[in-house]
């Protein structure tokens, strides 16, 4: 962002637009003058953000001028709505969030072993049976604590296309991900014979499956018409077809079925015009030509990825995974994951290639069962992600952090349930369900096993 201050305060009224190719499309230029406010932008896009910029400075904004570009063009975040549903207008309310922070590409996690969020015409029994589980597991996995309370939702076709038209007006791109062929057992739940034998519900603990989809024939017939479907409500060009944490123990093969499964899927999607968005695991093996990554087990799979000409999103889980607790204090809510601070967040910076597309921040529900902690969670990191994928490379906390004061300030007015920077409030913590924190090093050392198969 380049300002030059003026003195004086910008003339309120009617704000005149202008679209001017010459700039980057995503870029605007923003006068603010005694005479009134114009913004120049390289598309509507530009305009918007110069309006988000606008908003920003409050009622009395003063004379200058701002010219603003985006760094990267995937601003990103991934919203799991399959370990806990969120209602429609929770969705809409947080891609109002993203807008304000120029975010532009809402991930959207739609199916996992613990509940199918999307409506698929002639398969009813994935929303009627797939979308509901009898209880869900309070914190970590590791203590095995349920709480008896049922838990579902699921999105019907109509209101997936008012989320898409929603985000759309607000220049952010719904990427839809339905996971596959592990993280299915929502699926296999409604229909048995997708499955390699398993006959149960909805999965109730967290963590992974064991039971993945068979790749039979019918089988992939099924995700094809999922996939049609998707792209029917969906016009993203990238399709999220997941892929990662896919166990084998089911089937007569290794990881080359799965490759040659998601080979398979390329193939269809690419008839469609549409491209796929999978999970670094779709590496193992050769990932399909044009299939963007999404990195996020650390460093080395973004490398592996570029090394095969693989367009990257960047997402590593010790970066950019907000469920990660946000501090040591024994108040935070259910702490997972490796100690994930505002100044972590602020400091990560993506690979430089003209492969990396942009980055991504992730939002786990397991622990996050209601919007007001989604809000907690993510705020104000998010903030800080926002500036790692608009601003520039040479970046400075302490700069950034006196200006945060102001902008949570902002989100005061708009209800933003966030973290205080002084730390948890009594009520911000989750009794009764306990954390399972992880050191760096041990999860640094977890993941360079997980990814020797890309070796
Ligand atoms: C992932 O965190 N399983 C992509």
């Amino acid at each position: 962002m380049n300002v030059r201050a003026l003195p004086g305060t910008a003339a309120p009224g009617p704000i005149e637009t202008s679209i001017d190719t010459s700039l980057p499309p995503e870029g605007y230029v923003l006068y603010c003058t005694e005479s009134g406010i114009f913004i120049r932008g390289g598309s509507e896009a530009g305009i918007f953000y110069g309006r988000q910029t606008l908003d920003q400075l409050g009622p009395d904004v003063p004379c200058g001028r701002i010219s603003d570009q985006p760094r990267f063009g995937w601003r990103g975040v991934l919203l799991d709505v399959a370990r806990h549903f969120m209602p429609v207008a929770d969705v809409l309310r947080f891609v109002d969030l993203m807008a304000f922070h120029k975010l532009n590409v809402l991930h959207l996690h739609l199916t996992d072993d613990q509940g199918w969020r999307i409506e698929v015409p002639g398969w009813p029994r994935l929303t009627s049976v797939g979308a509901w589980r009898t209880e869900s597991m309070l914190g970590s996995r590791q203590h095995g604590i349920h709480d008896g309370t049922p838990h579902g939702g699921f999105y019907t076709t109509a209101e997936l296309r008012e989320i898409v038209a929603y985000a759309a007006e607000r220049h952010v791109t719904v990427v839809p991900e339905v996971d596959m062929p592990g993280h299915m057992q929502a699926a296999i739940a409604a229909y048995p014979e997708l499955g390699n034998g398993f006959d149960g519900p909805v999965r109730t603990s967290w963590g992974i499956s064991p039971h993945v989809l068979n790749l039979s024939q019918e089988t992939l017939d099924f995700c094809r018409q999922v996939l049609d479907h998707v792209c029917d409500v969906f016009p993203s060009k990238l399709i999220g077809i997941g892929g990662d944490e896919c166990p084998t123990d089911e089937w007569p093969g290794g990881r080359e079925l799965q490759t040659a499964f998601t080979a398979r899927m390329a193939e269809h999607l690419a008839g469609r015009g549409r491209r796929i968005y999978g999970w670094d695991e779709i590496l193992a093996g050769g990932a399909p030509e044009g299939a963007v990554i999404a990195a996020w087990r650390g460093e080395e799979p973004a490398e592996v990825a570029i090394a095969a000409g693989h367009q990257v999103v960047c997402c590593p889980d010790v970066k950019l995974y907000l469920d990660y607790r946000q501090s040591d204090d024994p108040g935070e809510p259910t702490p997972v994951g490796t100690l994930l601070t505002l100044e972590d967040v602020y400091s990560y910076e993506p690979p430089s290639s003209p492969l990396v597309r942009g980055a991504q921040a992730n939002l786990w529900t397991e622990h996050m069962e209601s919007l007001r902690r989604v809000e907690y969670m993510a705020f104000p990191r998010l903030c800080a992600f926002a500036e790692v994928v608009w601003g520039p490379a040479d970046r400075d906390f302490a700069e950034f952090s006196a200006r945060l004061t102001e902008h949570l300030g902002r989100l005061d007015k708009l209800g933003v349930n966030y973290r205080p920077l002084s730390g948890p409030r009594p009520a911000d913590g989750r009794d009764g369900a306990p954390g399972h924190p992880r050191t760096l090093e041990d999860r640094l050392a977890e993941l360079r096993e997980m990814t020797a198969e890309l070796r």
